[in-house]
Parts: C-alpha cells; structure tokens; sequence
C-alpha cells in the first residue's frame, strides 16, 4: 500500500525497509498521548479559525471515539502503518472522510513525536516518584522497628566499626531521596511544549503555542522550534537519573545477596522473594537482588545508546532519532519492576540481630574506641592508637577479643587503663556514645528518621 506520505515519491517502499524504518510496533504504547495531543491541536486549529469549530469538534469526537476503542479492545494497532501518528490519522480519516485530512495542518509528526514523548516520559515520571516513595516509607520502617540491630559497619568490606542496622538502612533512603531531587528536577525541563514548532521552522498559520501547550498541561512552550524538534535532553536526563537510581538499588542489592549468605546471615529474605536450586537442596537463593544488581548495567546500556545516537546529529530532526523510544522505554520499563519488586523485598526481609551482634562482637570493631579511652585519660591519639593496635595484635595471639583482655594485660601497656574500660569498649556503648549529627547512636538515627519524613513531605508535596 502507498504510503500517506506519497506525493514526491510514489510511496511504495521495499518491505524490508519498511521493516527497518517502522516503529509502531514501540511507539504504539504512545497512543493515549498521540491522541490527547491530538485532541488539543483541533481544538487549538479550530479556535484560531485555521479550520471550522464544528470541524474541530468532529476531530475530537473522533479522536476520541479512536480511544475509546483502543481502550476497550474493539479496535487493533494496524502494524503495516509507519507509526502510532500515521495510525492515529489513518483511522480518523476512515473514520470521518476529509475532515480527517486537516488534522496535520500547522504540525509535523517531527513535533508530535517529541510532544508525544515528553507527556508519556511525564507520566512515567509520576509512577516511578510514586513507587520511590513506598520503598523510602519501607526504608523508614525497616529502620523504626530494628532499632536495637547492631551490626558492624564495614570500610573495605573489613569490620570497621559498630552501626546500627537501621543508621545503614537509612543510608540508602537519603540516596532515594536525592533521586527523587533528580526526577523533579528533571520534569522541570521536561514539561515543556514543543508542539507548534512544526518540521522544524514554525508555521505560516496563526497558531495560539500557548494555548495548546497549557491544554495539555505544560508549564511553558519550547522558545526555538529547531531545538523544539530536535532536543531529547528529557530522555538523557531522565534516564541519567534512573541509572543513578538503579546504582543505588544495586548497591543495596549487593549488601542483601552478602547479608543472606550463611557467611553473614544478617537477614532472611521471605521465601516469595528467592529461589530454589533444581540440584542443590539446601538452596535459597536471592536471585530478585541479584537481577536487580544485573539490570543495572541494561539501564545504563539505554543511556549509552542514546548518548551515543545523538552524539554528531546535524539539526533538526533526523530519523536516527526514532531510536529513542525503545531506549527510553526499556530504561522505565526496568528502573519500574526492579522498583516494584525492590518495596516488597525489602519489606518483609527478616531482620536477624543476634548474628549481626555476634559479627560485631568478634572483630575488633571497638579498637578506635580503645584507643579513644586513652585519649580521654590524657594520652596523644597517635601514641593510644599505636597501644591499641598492639593490644589487638596480642589479643589474636591470645585467642582473646578486647573483652576478654585482662585488665592486668591492660595496664602492662599503659598505666591509664582501669576497670571503667570494659564499661567504654562495649559493643553497644560505642554505638550510642557517637551523637554527633548523623552519627550512629540511636538518637542521632531517630533525628535522620524525622528528618527523612520531613524530607519526604517536602518532595512528594
Ligand atoms: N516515527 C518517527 C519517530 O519516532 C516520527 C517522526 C517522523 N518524522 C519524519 N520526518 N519522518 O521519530
């Protein structure tokens, strides 16, 4: 079948290029967009009097009975058109004869792509701050009722020193609150209308931007149709920030695959959440985190790609830009499910104290704080931190932990040492004893949860 297109050429094109030049097999998830838009520009062409209001009207009679249709399965994508647009105007013009021919007046499908992208892109936007919001409330909870958890805290992946298990927790909900900065930041520049601009010069019709742009619910209207049409910055940044957000999730991934490990055992993910092995029968694997952890790396390749399709683009529009959808969609698509499987993982993972507590009690995770006990007695830190390193070397020698150092041994180092540090090492006293400002003790952590609910409030409104 001749293309809509067919004028200068006569449209009829190989079928193998059709294959590699249609994109409605992506692009037709647009639909609701493509429509909405659809429906704004009529009503804009008919109240600038480009065309009659009762022809205005039948357009969106029309547009929406093509909706309302797609919604209720009575009417199927045809995958022989180009694209959603072509589809969309195909069908109208079955529909409703002529009439249906002027919808593209004062357009492009070069804007429309670009307005239908960045309203679904927005949409999208909305679900993942959405689901961001649950996993930060499940963070907060997690840490509220594990307040008593002491784990050790780890540099290096070696012991370094006790933390609370919900101080970590909340580790990870500041890292969601700063993407959920990110998103707001980036829906900013999104929500801005590029419609009107047209193939790429603008139009000789008396057009109203604003107008059209404010129906569909922009904040302002792109000020150059050249970039109009050819700016994908809203995709980059979207999906910047949701590789960001998926480090995150992989980094917290990470920790849970070590913390279900029987070398840790710091938790237990429920069984709704692991697999089992088809040979091994003692298995419970945490296969969830670890394709959240590998995931990662596909929404980075969406990013990659992109950026990379882009770079050395001439302006304005060019068809290497139709590559954009799949990426952009395969990025959401994955940061989504990663994300709605993530809330509930997290949720109902049970917390195990007594190992992490044993973990914290064996490695000699409150040297600093021996060494801290002398510096209050008057030593210099550098003289007490070489003491206490010895004492740690001894103790290993020993067979012995900083508890169980006589205080005989003690005081053979350093006559500063008295029963009272026993009272100063204890696993639980040096967590409570670190109140500074985002510290680890449990008053600091209760201030970070408060904070955290305020911040909540003042991102999601
Ligand atoms: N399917 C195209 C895309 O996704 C729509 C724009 C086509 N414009 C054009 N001049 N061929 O980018």
């Amino acid at each position: 079948m001749a293309k809509m297109w067919a004028g200068r050429t006569s449209g009829e094109t190989d079928s193998i290029a059709d294959e590699l030049n249609s994109s409605i097999g992506t692009d037709c998830r647009m639909y609701r967009q493509d429509i909405e838009g659809s429906r704004a520009h009529a009503a804009m062409l008919g109240k600038q009097g480009i065309i009659l209001h009762e022809e205005a009207e039948e357009l969106r009679e029309g547009l929406k009975g093509i909706l309302e249709d797609l919604e209720s399965g009575t009417l199927d994508f045809d995958m022989s058109c180009e694209d959603i647009h072509m589809f969309v105007e195909q069908e109208l013009t079955a529909r409703l004869g002529d009439v249906g021919k002027k919808l593209h007046t004062a357009r492009s499908r070069n804007d429309q792509v670009a307005l239908d992208l960045r309203m679904y892109l927005r949409d999208e936007a909305a679900e993942i701050m959405k689901l961001i919001r649950e996993l930060l409330e499940v963070l907060t909870r997690v840490a509220e009722e594990n307040m008593k958890a002491v784990m050790p805290g780890y540099t290096h992946l070696q012991r370094a020193q006790p933390i609370l298990f919900s101080h970590q927790i909340l580790a990870y909900a500041m890292m969601l609150l700063r993407d959920a900065g990110r998103i707001t930041d980036c829906v900013k520049r999104m929500n801005v209308s590029p419609i009107g601009s047209c193939a790429l010069a603008g139009t000789t019709y008396d057009t109203d931007r604003e107008f059209e742009a404010a129906e569909l619910g922009f904040d302002s209207i792109a000020m150059n149709s050249i970039d109009g049409v050819s700016d994908r910055d809203f995709c980059l940044e979207m999906m910047s920030a949701l590789s960001i957000l998926m480090m995150h999730l992989s980094r917290f991934s990470e920790e849970i695959v070590l913390w279900s490990s029987w070398e840790f055992k710091f938790i237990e993910l429920s069984d709704s959440y692991t697999t089992g092995s088809s040979i091994m029968p003692q298995k419970k694997n945490p296969d969830m985190a670890e394709l959240i952890r590998g995931k990662t790396g596909r929404v980075y390749g969406d990013l990659m790609g992109l950026l990379t399709t882009f770079k050395g683009l001439p302006l304005a529009y060019n068809k290497d830009m139709q590559e954009d959808k799949q990426a952009v969609f395969d990025a959401v698509d994955t940061a989504e499910l990663c994300l709605k499987v993530m809330i509930p993982m997290t949720g109902t993972m049970k917390v195990l104290p007594a190992n992490m507590m044993k973990a914290a009690q064996s490695g000699f995770i409150n040297a600093t704080d021996l060494a801290d006990y002398l510096v209050k007695k008057g030593m210099p830190f550098r003289s007490a931190y070489k003491i206490s390193g010895q004492i740690v070397a001894d103790c290993i020698e020993k067979g012995l932990v900083l508890e169980t150092y006589p205080l005989e041994s003690y005081r053979g180092w350093s006559e500063l040492f008295e029963e009272d540090v026993y009272e100063d090492i204890g696993i639980v006293t040096c967590v409570e004893k670190r109140i500074s400002k985002g510290g680890t003790s449990s008053v600091s952590v209760q201030e970070q949860i408060a904070w955290i609910g305020q911040q909540i409030k003042t991102v999601f409104g």
